[in-house]
């Protein structure tokens, strides 16, 4: 009787819920837009709605057509792209460069939905935002004869201008259609920049026609250790590498989500599979093997060695033309000093170039392959120890060691991205009770620790203003396949995207958490692997 009586309640609730609020469904939308307005109706999208460029260039096509493909296979068939004047029954779009370059505003009504953003890269996002107002099925191209819109106003523009997550190929190796599904990941979340981690001590990633035994020798080990350095190995070699027309195909699949591609080429140091291929390049001449175990290595490029840098220099010949991106990230993180320090040639270049110690070495090193990428067009991005030892005023410091090098390089008035490990390692645990977790490097980084990242922290306004962007990194010492990936990034990545995109001051966990929760609804239906037990954590 009680249970009948607590049934009826609840259905009554409902009904007075659903008359109260009639026509306005709740509306969550993952990163959180700067200004949002829930109206009363809804507009039906139909396969006979048009998507209608009222003023824009061939630019917006990649936009439209995510878009089109997206809906089509619910609603049968691609929406139609048309030029003209803003229409009923359409998607109008009109790039207004008044408006920031990712900014966007969009207005859902019942006639007609209105977007107008600064550039194509706007109506892209303004494209994502609508994405989250289609019900999760459509990622599933569950069939529907018409979609239903939720009317709204919204106004957005990102915080950040640089918003990335990193992926380690190096470690593990993962195939196109892995780095492709990671990319879609990225478009989802309004993620900007890819960062591809393509050279390390396990594994060289990128062929280089000149230098053909880094891929020959450099991208294979003939096994790799179980667990954490146990000493036990599991006997099977493992491998691996992008050919140029594969790099060529990654970057255009980023560009079509409006996402950059940074490729990293580590210097000085995690050079072990480089070595193997080319152990002349080494301060004791090897030889040398592609590792098959974790951790830092005392091998690193020689600097004493001019022919270290017409390696490195014809490598980044290659490499340049591959990516438009305006960064290349060269690396400069964990690089012992033990073989400088015994290395004649190492020692000889300290005192030919005046240099207090090793670590002015490295700054020369870094510098010196500075002003050959600026030479072409490209500025370096470079983990905080570039710091160390000194840096130029023009290189971007990634924030990794926490937030002190990204603090220290702002206030020297260098460009920052922060990518501190206490918030933003996505190879970390997400939850304490690790016997139920996949194996993972340590740490503890949960959901709630990544969306507590304030990038910009106890700086004032100028130097808040060196903050270039937020990025996660997704190291693969112990991920070796997509589904994996996607357990550790997802629902993180969310968390960072709304770091870098949502306004501080709107930025508050307990609703973001709520958003995330229908959000792993969108993740489901697209296939994607995520972590569930991350909404009642912090344990
Ligand atoms: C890093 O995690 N070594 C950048
Ligand atoms: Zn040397």
């Amino acid at each position: 009787m009680k249970k009948f009586y607590i049934l009826f309640l609840i259905a009554m609730n409902g009904l007075l819920v659903a008359s109260c609020n009639a026509g306005v469904n709740e509306v969550n939308i993952i990163p959180r837009p700067a200004a949002l307005q829930v109206m009363p109706g809804s507009f039906s999208l139909t396969p006979k709605t048009v998507i209608n460029v009222v003023a824009g260039t061939d630019e917006l096509l990649p936009a439209c057509r995510f878009f089109s493909a997206l809906v089509e296979r619910s609603l049968g068939i691609p929406l139609e792209i048309t030029r003209g004047k803003a229409r009923g029954k359409a998607i109008n779009l009109t790039v207004d460069a008044s408006l920031g370059e990712e900014a966007y505003t969009l207005i859902a009504r019942k006639k007609s939905v209105d977007i107008t953003a600064g550039s194509a890269r706007g109506i892209f996002y303004a494209f994502q935002t609508l994405r989250q107002l289609l019900p999760a099925g459509v990622e599933s191209g569950e069939a529907a004869p018409s979609i239903s819109i939720q009317n709204v106003a919204i106004e957005d523009e990102p915080r950040l201008a640089y918003r990335g997550m990193m992926l380690d190929v190096a470690r593990h190796f993962f195939p196109v259609e892995d780095v492709k599904t990671y990319i879609d990941m990225l478009a989802l979340h309004k993620i900007n920049r890819f960062h591809w981690h393509l050279t390390d001590d396990q594994g060289w990633r990128i062929e280089i026609k000149k230098y053909p035994r880094l891929t020959e020798i450099g991208s294979t080990r003939p096994e790799t250790v179980i667990g954490k350095n146990t000493g036990n190995y599991d006997g099977i070699p493992h491998g691996g590498f992008y050919t140029r027309e594969q790099i060529q195909e990654v970057v255009q699949y980023a560009a079509d989500r409006f996402i950059t591609v940074i490729p990293e080429i580590e210097l000085p140091g995690h050079a072990l599979a480089a070595l193997a291929a080319y152990p002349e390049l080494g301060c004791t001449g090897g030889p040398y093997n592609v590792a098959t175990w974790w951790g830092v290595f005392n091998e690193v490029f020689c600097a004493g060695n001019e022919q270290t840098f017409a390696f490195l220099e014809g490598v980044l010949e290659e490499v340049i033309p591959l990516f438009p991106s305006e960064y290349i990230h060269i690396g400069g993180d964990e690089c012992p000093k033990v073989r400088w320090k015994a290395c004649r040639k190492c020692q000889a270049r300290i005192k030919a170039e005046g240099l207090a110690d090793e670590h002015e070495l490295q700054s020369y090193f870094v510098q010196r392959m500075e002003r050959f990428l600026n030479a072409r067009g490209k500025k370096i991005i470079g983990w905080d120890e570039i710091l160390e030892g000194g840096i130029s005023k023009t290189a971007t410091v990634m924030s990794w060691r926490g937030t002190k090098g990204g603090i220290e390089a702002a206030k020297l008035g260098n460009r920052v991205v922060m990518s501190p490990n206490s918030h933003a390692y996505f190879d970390y645990y997400q939850s304490k009770d690790t016997k139920n977790e996949p194996y993972a490097i340590g740490g503890f980084v949960p959901l709630s620790k990544v969306y507590s990242l304030d990038p910009t922290e106890g700086l004032d306004e100028q130097e808040a203003s060196m903050i270039y962007g937020a990025q996660a990194n997704l190291w693969t010492e112990y991920i070796s396949d997509i589904r994996h990936v996607q357990y550790m990034t997802l629902p993180r990545m969310a968390a960072l995207a709304e770091v870098a995109w949502t306004p501080q001051s709107l930025r508050e966990y307990n609703d973001f958490l709520k958003r995330a929760i229908v959000l792993t609804n969108r993740y489901k239906s697209l296939g994607y692997n995520f972590a569930t037990h991350l909404f009642n954590q912090d344990q």
